[in-house]
């Protein structure tokens, strides 16, 4: 998926993404953040926020800046920034593999369910690292693939039939901490069969 087919795909997803995604995202995201050691007074960067369901879930004493690149997805997260009156959160159309904040800007990135969505998972990686300070952490939250045996096998060959649903499901954790040198620090799942891992990394650079 380049960056303009993400945006449709997503774009389309826009009005009714929270009836399909929240129940099952949100648990998962409050799992993660109370992971985070977020502290009073933190700024916490998070990329491809969406329709934005996580933005209740961080602490009211943080600042949280959202970044996407789908408006319309932006535009959700704004009616919920409005109507929950979150002051301390800024939301901002930007693209997470071209970040334009200086490095270290932030105590804490987080980056739910979209590893797997933007076209290249390694750069906007490298470009949370970089933003984030060193030894503030990192969280991803998604569905990785197996290392081996059937069901890999499964997930490889059903990529391209997911991708025209908007995600890829070939990305393995290998992918974080092999390619991109991500130190991870616990990776953990809300149950044991559950399809999501929540990861908490520490930003090593
Ligand atoms: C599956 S949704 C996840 C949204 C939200 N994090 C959540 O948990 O509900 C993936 C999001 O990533 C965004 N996205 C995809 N590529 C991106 C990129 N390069 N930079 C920023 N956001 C991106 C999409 O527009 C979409 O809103």
């Amino acid at each position: 998926m380049n960056r303009e087919q993400v945006r449709t795909i997503y774009s389309q997803y826009s009005s009714v993404y929270d009836l399909f995604f929240s129940h099952f995202f949100s648990p998962r995201i409050k799992l993660g953040l109370e992971r985070s050691d977020i502290q009073k007074g933190d700024r916490v960067l998070e990329v491809g926020v969406g329709t934005g369901i996580s933005l209740g879930l961080y602490p009211e004493s943080c600042t949280v800046v959202g970044v996407d690149v789908t408006r319309k997805m932006l535009e959700k997260a704004q009616e919920k920034k409005a109507a929950m009156q979150l002051d301390n959160v800024h939301l901002l159309e930007m693209d997470g593999e071209n970040l334009t904040f200086a490095d270290d800007s932030f105590d804490h990135s987080v980056a739910a369910f979209v590893v797997t969505v933007v076209p290249n998972p390694e750069k906007m990686v490298a470009e949370m690292k970089r933003v984030t300070k060193k030894n503030g952490n990192i969280v991803i939250l998604n569905h990785f693939c197996s290392n081996n045996g059937l069901l890999l096998k499964l997930e490889k060959l059903f990529s391209p039939l997911c991708e025209r649903w908007g995600w890829r499901s070939d990305v393995s954790t290998n992918l974080l901490s092999n390619h991109c040198s991500l130190h991870i620090k616990e990776i953990f799942k809300k149950t044991r069969l559950d399809p999501w891992s929540i990861i908490i990394a520490t930003n090593n650079k």
